[in-house]
């Protein structure tokens, strides 16, 4: 891929290096040119080491080589041997300016599309009918929607599909139950408590034995397709989805009903799944039920493990339903991606689900199906995120909690008016709550707490977004705009390392793109702000005897911080306020 990356650049020099000097072919990315963390030096080139077998001779040698043939004109100032085969390379100051100059002008950042776009189906948020939104729900729509960002950014085309369950056998009770409670199809009513509702649905189906004999009869109408059933389970979608797009509102995740392909979508096309599959003679019965036995999966007991298609009493499940998920996608769609973003318990049921779809041909050698998994939000005792009552986090309190505990920090120093005020409240607030989920690698646990995502110091959101604000305050204070000619000097090394890190953009997307990491964004956004910080520090820019020329590269340096800042962020679905 090509992203604009320096690195690629250094690449493609080294690989012209080593056809020059001893008559191999490398890619610009066997180049393996990574950023270096030593004085003095700005990348590092690995590639003698692996090079050194394949031309037979040792890799100080084949490193040598490539300092020796290297077309180092323009681009680069010095190079060197070191170690057991490195190549160390710093590149000009004079081509590090001009590049950083040029970001000026560039509305993408140095940013290249990815010349082989993909077409991706990206399964996220997907949250339960007639139940609140879950923390897992909130990772899944935080992560999801920040993949959603990059993947465009990076070129690619993306349709969001939201794999809401709002289908199933406890449709039935929880129908009969909004029966009980006066519900007509007409409206009129409304949940507030959703959890509440279906507790005292399940309670309600427990205890009494004829509410339950209603509610399997009420499940046999509702597959059957009884109208009026259905005229009431559509209620009870309608109101969930209300709570859905309310989260989502907070969040300021674009997720539509038109981006809602829940569980029921997908029953027209069950029937005809399963009969391909037994066509293709895939299926087996197995204690009455039908089963696809992908291999390599087993029980502890070393047994086959079953993916069950359809149940003994001819019902439908879970697996059915993403097998025919995966084969609408990528058959009748046309996408070549499909990616899920789901908690890792589920790790094997996608498994499963992506071998029995590569056996039955929905999947092919052209396309790749991924389950994006991450690990629970975990309250400070280590433990599953818990109300203090015991209960479990509802996620409209949980994000109005974070606009509130924004709010003091904000006012503590804002000089904005009240509106203003609450607007940056939210910034923040939110912006907290999905920087501490995205920049923890998402396979990861991570711990919950107010005082450390709201940090000021660190790697937080809040200090992105104070770099950022700093940025346009300066910039304000200058009355001037940084015009798009304006020569960047790099005279000292805060400019010089500013300048490299404003370069590392493209890097930055292509890794948190490729393996869908939104953290490792995060890590350089974090870099970069730090990066700034010091220049801040160490190079006046404003001061009265700094001279014109100084000025003027120094607040080109300033703007392009804050628009990589506030670029990035936006990457992340996070909001880059000018005033804090
Ligand atoms: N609704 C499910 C849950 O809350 C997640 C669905 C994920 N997507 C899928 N295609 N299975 O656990």
């Amino acid at each position: 891929m090509a992203y604009g990356d320096v690195g690629i650049e250094l690449g493609a020099r080294v690989a012209a290096a080593l056809r020059r000097g001893l008559g191999v072919e490398i890619t610009p990315a066997e180049a393996v040119i990574r950023p270096s963390t030593r004085d003095g030096v700005d990348y590092q080139c690995n590639a003698a080491m692996s090079l050194a077998k394949k031309v037979g001779k040792p890799p100080r040698e084949v490193a040598q080589s490539i300092v020796d043939n290297l077309d180092s004109a323009d681009l680069v100032a010095t190079t060197e041997v070191a170690g057991p085969g490195f190549v160390n390379i710093r590149l000009s100051d004079a081509w590090l300016a001009g590049r950083a100059a040029a970001l000026l002008g560039d509305d993408r950042l140095g940013v290249d599309p990815v010349p082989d776009p993909r077409r991706y189906a990206l399964d996220y948020s997907s949250p339960n009918v007639a139940k609140e939104m879950h923390v897992g729900h909130l990772r899944s729509t935080i992560i999801g929607d920040a993949l959603l960002r990059l993947l465009r950014f990076a070129g690619h085309e993306v349709t969001p599909h939201n794999h809401v369950g709002d289908w199933g056998t406890p449709f039935g009770m929880l129908i009969e139950h909004l029966l009980d409670e006066g519900w007509t199809p007409g409206g009129g009513h409304s949940i507030s408590d959703l959890n509440g509702f279906y507790q005292a649905a399940r309670a309600k189906f427990d205890a009494d034995p004829v509410f339950a004999d209603r509610s399997r009869a009420r499940v046999v109408a509702l597959q059957g397709g009884d109208e009026a059933t259905l005229a009431l389970w559509r209620r009870l979608v309608e109101e969930s989805s209300r709570h859905f797009q309310k989260v989502y509102g907070m969040l300021g995740i674009e997720l539509t009903p038109e981006d809602m392909y829940g569980e029921s979508f997908y029953n027209p096309y069950l029937d005809d799944t399963i009969s391909d599959l037994e066509a293709k003679g895939l299926t087996q019965v197995s204690d009455g039920a039908v089963c696809v036995f992908p291999p390599g999966f087993s029980n502890r007991e070393g047994e086959p493990l079953p993916l069950i298609v359809r149940k003994g009493d001819g019902g439908y499940g879970y697996a059915t339903t993403d097998l025919a998920t995966a084969r609408y996608w990528a058959g009748e769609r046309g996408m070549t991606d499909l990616l899920y973003v789901v908690g890792t318990p589920q790790a094997q049921h996608f498994a499963m689900v992506f071998a029995a779809s590569r056996m039955a041909g929905y999947l092919t050698d052209d396309h790749t199906a991924e389950h994006i998994g991450f690990g629970s939000i975990l309250g400070e005792d280590g433990k599953t995120i818990r109300t203090r009552a015991g209960g479990s986090v509802k996620l409209v309190e949980l994000l109005e909690d974070a606009v509130e505990n924004a709010a003091k920090t904000v006012a503590e120093r804002s000089s904005l008016d009240a509106d203003a005020q609450a607007a940056v409240a939210r910034a923040v607030g939110i912006g907290a709550v999905k920087y501490a989920d995205l920049s923890n690698d998402r396979e990861k646990d991570y711990v919950f707490t107010w005082s450390r995502m709201l940090a000021k110091e660190g790697n937080t959101s809040v200090y992105l977004q104070y770099a950022n604000a700093r940025c346009h305050s300066v910039l304000a204070k200058s009355g001037t705009t940084p015009a798009a000619d304006t020569g960047v000097l790099l005279g000292s090394p805060a400019e010089r390392a500013l300048a490299l890190a404003l370069l590392r953009l493209p890097a930055a997307v292509e890794a948190a793109a490729t393996a869908y990491a939104p953290h490792k964004l995060c890590g350089y956004l974090y870099e970069l702000a730090t990066t700034f910080t010091a220049f801040y520090d160490g190079c006046p820019i404003l001061k009265p005897d700094v001279p014109a020329e100084v000025r003027a590269s120094r607040l080109v340096l300033t703007a392009l911080t804050s628009a990589v800042l506030t670029r990035g962020l936006e990457l992340l679905g996070i909001e880059a306020p000018r005033e804090l």
